[in-house]
């Protein structure tokens, strides 16, 4: 709801609803198993649950500070904040991952409706592990219909979007996040008591310390920024929408432990069923879509099951989707001054170009590879791994460096009307933890680390 001010969201708890809903999404029920499972399992989880206490809250509020600050989108906080300097790059960035990143999560979204789809005219049912795998295969790879649904799932998104804050963003994710929640729960029992399940939760929660390599760190800090929605300016968006009085701590903790949970149950979900139908764990960004199935048809009304569960996923897929748009609207809109409309047709436009080629890089552009990787894996490589990485990193720079510590105590507690017990340690963080650990997991990738060692023996 635009009106001659600016919207907000219509209260606490709507705000808390919204910016879960961006948060929880496919980052955790279909990246977070994928990359565990292809990063040593319980080892990166441990890394991952790390990297959300350390690098995640801090980088998390500091993103809710900017944004309920200055009320404004995450270029515009930046040139309010710091004018004229080259502090809104950070924003910049931000847009432009917005973008690059709904260029492969609107394939993936538009996946869980073709799923939607078979699960409702039955032809999911009756198949064993093998040809739900090649199935799967034989969709992803085709030309036609996954670029069909990738550009409805863009159109769905871009009809929330032109519908305004409240009415859109928050009404849909009232509705859809208890409802997630509960056939996780479902999920997870029927799958912790299949057949061989020890095994696959030793795979999710016991750490083998070897596996740990710099590749599994940086991964699991991606995985930590991608799921969290941070790094990109989202929050910083969100947040310009939070009334005076939503507290930031708490919202942060919510946000952060209730993405946790879900990623957690999701790996329960997941695992055991994957060593019990002999699929995997390596099998990459199809793992979810092979496994799960396997799962429903273990149970009875399994049609059923599969429709609900898809429908949640391609819900919790859509709150998010909203909110990388709005990251790219909102900058669109308000820097450029052209209509809301107006400016959410670029970006929707933008991104079924990216999707399209997302999508196509399944099948007849498989082997159109850039430094190994297809279009795809290139986009969120580079979107996860590098760019949110990056901006959490300059954030805690400029909120560590450049801001005022009585401004920044004063809003993260409501001008002195809220206790912050460890603001200090807040602040210590921002400073030194959280921008060297980035530094490090970065340069360790890079080999560079090992080159400094060995230069020295
Ligand atoms: N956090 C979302 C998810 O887990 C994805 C996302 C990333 C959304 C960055 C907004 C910004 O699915």
């Amino acid at each position: 709801m635009i009106t001659s001010e600016r919207a907000t969201f219509g209260s606490k708890f709507g705000a808390i609803l919204a910016t879960a809903g961006s948060a929880v999404g496919l980052g955790n029920i279909w990246r977070f198993p994928y990359m565990l499972g292809a990063n040593g399992g319980a080892a990166f989880l441990l890394i991952y649950l790390i990297c959300v206490v350390l690098l995640g809250l801090p980088v998390m509020i500091s993103e809710f500070y900017i944004g309920k600050h200055t009320h404004r989108n995450a270029v515009g906080a930046f040139k309010e904040m710091a004018p004229g300097t080259k502090w809104s790059l950070i924003g910049y960035n931000g847009v432009i991952a917005a973008f690059l990143i709904l260029g492969f999560y609107a394939v993936v979204s538009g996946w869980t409706i073709e799923y939607i789809i078979q699960a409702f005219s039955g032809t999911l049912h009756g198949k064993d592990a093998a040809s739900f795998q090649a199935d799967f295969e034989m969709f992803s790879s085709s030309t036609v219909r996954p670029i069909i649904w990738t550009i409805a799932f863009i159109l769905l998104t871009h009809v929330i979007i032109i519908s305004g804050v409240k009415d859109g963003i928050e009404r849909a994710s009232k509705v859809m996040m208890p409802a997630l929640f509960f056939i996780l729960i479902a999920l997870c029992i029927r799958s912790v008591t299949l057949p061989g399940a020890e095994k696959g939760l030793e795979f999710f929660f016991n750490p083998d310390f070897s596996k740990i390599t710099s590749s599994v760190v940086l991964s699991a800090m991606g995985q930590t920024f991608f799921s969290l929605s941070i790094g990109m300016g989202c929050l910083i968006t969100y947040a310009s929408y939070f009334n005076k009085t939503t507290n930031i701590q708490n919202t942060a903790l919510q946000v952060t432990a209730l993405d946790t949970l879900v990623s957690v149950l999701a790996g329960v979900m997941i695992f055991p069923a994957v060593f019990c139908f002999g699929i995997t764990p390596t099998a990459g960004p199809e793992l979810v879509f092979i496994t799960l199935p396997n799962v429903f048809e273990q149970l009875p009304l399994g049609w059923l099951w599969s429709a609900v569960f898809f429908v949640l996923l391609a819900l919790a897929a859509l709150t998010s989707t909203i909110s990388l748009h709005e990251v790219a609207t909102a900058y669109t809109h308000e820097e450029f001054k052209i209509s809301r409309t107006k400016a959410a047709w670029l970006v929707s436009a933008g991104v079924m170009v990216l999707g399209i080629v997302s999508s196509l890089s399944f099948g007849v552009l498989k082997d159109f590879t850039i430094g190994g990787l297809t279009f795809f894996s290139l986009l969120d490589y580079v979107t996860a791994k590098i760019m949110l990485p990056l901006g959490g990193m300059f954030i805690c720079i400029y909120v560590g460096y450049r801001v005022d510590r009585k401004i920044l105590k004063a809003e993260l507690t409501n001008e002195g009307t809220l206790p912050f017990y460890f603001f200090n340690t807040y602040a210590f963080f921002m400073k030194y933890i959280a921008p060297i650990a980035i530094a490090m997991i970065f340069l360790n990738e890079l080999g560079l680390i090992n080159k400094i060692v060995n230069f020295f023996q």
